[in-house]
């Protein structure tokens, strides 16, 4: 019998573009690490939808979680908001946006386990990138490290590093709005700069400036009361002797140890702890994420006030994925690190 003229239902038969991790990381990533394949998907069955990357975030957490949470030939880990364009799925009507954990790919089938559809009431005049920055995970990473873990309180001095990036730069704000003084430190100049814009008391390029105690104690003589560490390794070492007696810290990030091929070791911190009876805390944002709707709010509300200034470092080209992460870790980026498929 021909059946030439019988059509089945129509399939969209859709690729997808992914970066797989070929090799786990091993110092600084290199290109080699990293590989484009293409993948085909299927048709999205009942309850699963078909996404499109609009835009990806590179973030540092990458580093360090791909040694813990990935193989080799895994594709690599990470965030995007995406465009779903089938469903089949009520939740997730076509058209509408999600924040996605799908990792680095152009598209996705999925059942709706991990995503989370953006605000139904996001501004217009608001980028969806902000999702991925400072109304999404950067941004509630600050908010919980100032409010969750310092307790900061208005009258009170913080310090705290990679300042220009997608946390710190939320963090200094906040701090502001909270009516305490801010210093912040940034690998360069025009970083410096951005953060004077920002509102920052007094910032400096921890690159350029000599000796880093010397600028501590002339940017806040008193010393710290609370600190919100984002880099760790030499600086945590020289900051720590800065706090004020009762000091608290945050340990949000150790971005200057996520690169070592060897773990590297003391000064240790117990005797200044000790003696100036310091109380240090780590955390993962995630821990509240009960808390993460009427956050994001919180933080959507500082934006349209015009409290919350967002900068982004935006990368054309999702095959720019690796050269955009390694950038990020380098210190190219000014605010969110994102690319644009
Ligand atoms: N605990 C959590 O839940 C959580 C969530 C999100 C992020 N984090 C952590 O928060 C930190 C900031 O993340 P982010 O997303 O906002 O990244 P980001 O600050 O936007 O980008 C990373 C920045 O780190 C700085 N950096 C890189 N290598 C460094 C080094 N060896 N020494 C000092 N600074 C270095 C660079 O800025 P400079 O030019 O200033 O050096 C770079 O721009 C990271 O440590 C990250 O792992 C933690």
């Amino acid at each position: 019998m021909d059946n030439s003229n019988c059509c089945p239902k129509q399939r969209t038969m859709v690729q997808a573009k992914t970066w797989v991790l070929t090799k786990h990381f091993d110092g600084f990533p290199k290109n080699s690490n990293f590989e484009l394949r293409l993948e085909q998907l299927p048709e999205p069955k009942d309850g699963e939808v078909l996404l499109e990357a609009v835009f990806l975030s590179v973030d540092p957490y990458m580093r360090p979680f791909s040694r813990v949470r990935m193989k080799e030939g895994d594709i690599m880990i990470g965030t995007q908001v995406a465009k779903v364009i089938q469903s089949n799925n009520a939740a997730f009507p076509v058209g509408s946006h999600v924040v996605g954990r799908c990792g680095w790919r152009t598209h996705t089938v999925c059942d709706g386990t991990g995503l989370t559809p953006i605000m139904p009431d996001w501004p217009q005049d608001v980028p969806l990138t902000l999702a991925l920055g400072a109304v999404g995970m950067p941004g509630l990473t600050a908010l919980y490290g100032i409010e969750e873990v310092l307790g900061l309180q208005a009258g009170e001095t913080l310090l705290v590093n990679a300042a220009a990036g997608a946390v710190g730069s939320v963090v200094g704000q906040l701090a502001k709005l909270k009516g305490c003084k801010v210093v912040g430190s940034a690998g360069s100049d025009a970083k410096v700069a951005f953060l004077k814009e920002l509102g920052f008391d007094e910032a400096f390029n921890y690159k350029s400036v000599g000796s880093l105690e010397e600028a501590l104690k002339k940017a806040s003589p008193q010393g710290y009361d609370c600190y919100f560490e984002n880099v760790s390794g030499p600086f945590s070492s020289v900051a720590l002797p800065q706090m004020k007696d009762f000091g608290r810290i945050a340990v949000c990030g150790a971005i200057s140890l996520y690169n070592d091929t060897m773990p590297q070791t003391g000064p240790y911190p117990h005797l200044t702890m000790i003696f100036k009876q310091l109380k240090m805390e780590g955390f993962m944002q995630s821990r509240w994420e009960h808390k993460h709707p009427e956050s994001l709010k919180r933080l959507m509300a500082w934006v349209k006030e015009g409290k919350l200034i967002c900068r982004e470092h935006v990368t054309e080209g999702f095959e720019n994925m690796p050269a955009a992460f390694m950038g990020m870790l380098q210190g190219e980026n000014i605010g969110k690190a994102i690319v644009k498929v």
